[in-house]
């Protein structure tokens, strides 16, 4: 009952902890840059910025300038020639701390898409940024296009925070087990101790048990009273 009692408090603290966890909404900008030369080192250009005012609510405003036609030929080319389209994210938090990271998708399929593609921001459970990645939503898969180049003019972006949702149960999980182990232990060293206790109360009994017979058979007076 004491235990039950014990491991709700501690798992309403916990909750607790997880909850305000949650509740720190925090902010960030990226810088997007994409590469797009044809051979294989890349040349990082900016495409943007993205600033996500609220990570708990995925608020975002993307801000993002048409293409050149130098840049719109070369995304042309890329696409035609079937290579790969690349994008940094350049992750700067409200708290300072900076991280890039690096996305792959086929310049075919951006282009067919028309530029149509979706950022996506994935947070840990303490709403950390742990992966940003661009994606094309398209089932398509080509193997190099043709597309003119007055659809390649400008990007048109949906960023979606992916919050975290399996984070906090295999902690939870591991801590209850902990629990259930030390209440395990509890109960077999209090088994132990009451069996010690007992081997010790035997070993006073016992002598004194002797001592009473002992006594009892060579009192002299016990015969004659009876
Ligand atoms: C993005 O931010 C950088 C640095 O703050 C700035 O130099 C650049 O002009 C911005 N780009 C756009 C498209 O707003
Ligand atoms: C150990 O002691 C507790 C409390 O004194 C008692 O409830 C329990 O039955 C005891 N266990 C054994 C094995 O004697």
């Amino acid at each position: 009952m004491l235990s039950l009692i014990k491991i709700i408090s501690v798992l309403s603290s916990l909750v607790l902890i997880l909850a305000s966890n949650l509740e720190h909404d925090g902010s960030a900008t990226i810088r997007l840059q994409h590469s797009l030369t044809l051979d294989r080192n890349q040349q990082w250009v900016e495409r943007g910025n993205i600033s996500i005012y609220s990570l708990r609510l995925g608020q975002a405003v993307v801000k993002q300038n048409p293409l050149t036609p130098q840049e719109q030929k070369q995304l042309q080319d890329l696409a035609v020639s079937n290579k790969l389209y690349q994008v940094r994210s350049v992750v700067t938090t409200d708290e300072g701390s900076e991280r890039s990271f690096i996305s792959t998708v086929k310049a075919c399929m951006l282009a067919e898409s028309e530029l149509d593609d979706r950022l996506s921001v994935s947070l840990d459970y303490t709403g950390r940024i742990i992966a940003v990645s661009l994606v094309v939503a398209s089932k398509s898969t080509c193997e190099g296009a043709f597309v003119p180049l007055d659809k390649l003019k400008e990007f048109t972006t949906s960023v979606y925070v992916r919050q975290a949702e399996t984070g906090p149960i295999p902690d939870t999980a591991t801590f209850i087990q902990k629990l259930e182990r030390e209440r395990e232990a509890k109960e077999k060293g209090e088994t132990k101790d009451n069996r010690s206790f007992f081997a010790k109360y035997w070993m006073y009994i016992v002598p004194l048990l002797i001592f009473m017979a002992i006594s009892s058979a060579s009192n002299p007076d016990a015969p004659q009273a009876q």
